[in-house]
């Protein structure tokens, strides 16, 4: 495949569509990824996506990016609060990186307030639902655009 973005979505977010529907709507993750993958293709790029419950998983699948990761989606679900680790892996990419979430953390518990990987992401979009997907396609795109090619 030619360039792609690579998508991670961590725990939990295997059950969209039926979890908290009040807090992050009715679609499920393969029609987010289905959007995100037709966002992504309207500038020529290919999606892969990676869900796991588990946080090693999720750094192994950073670990294994091809030389074709032109960017990083990532929603790591409730490992943005916790995982220094997670932190640790994003912070060896030179592609940009994107935060997601479909809710927004800072208007919810104190314990959603603190994003560990922040400091090493590009930027973050949060609270749009899967909007913040598609903003996010957006956003890799315009930093590829304005910053000489660089892949993972
Ligand atoms: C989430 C927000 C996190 O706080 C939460 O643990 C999730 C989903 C979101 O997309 O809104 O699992 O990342």
């Amino acid at each position: 495949m030619s360039d792609y973005l690579l998508v991670l979505s961590g725990p939990n977010l295997s059950t969209l569509g039926t979890r908290n529907p009040d807090v992050y709507g009715t679609t499920t993750l393969d029609e987010l990824v289905a959007a995100t993958t037709l966002a992504a293709g309207r500038h020529g790029l290919g999606v892969r996506h990676v869900q796991s419950n588990h946080e090693g998983a999720l750094i192994d699948a950073i670990e294994r990016r091809e030389a074709g990761c032109a960017g990083v989606l990532a929603n790591l679900g409730a490992f943005t609060h916790t995982s220094v680790a997670l932190h640790d892996a994003l912070e060896t990419l030179e592609c940009p990186v994107v935060e997601v979430h479909l809710s927004n953390p800072a208007a919810r518990e104190p314990f959603r307030h603190v994003s560990v990987i922040a400091p090493v992401v590009d930027g973050s979009i949060a609270g749009f639902g899967p909007l913040s997907y598609e903003l996010a396609v957006e956003a890799i795109v315009r930093l590829l655009s304005e910053a000489p090619r660089t892949t993972a």
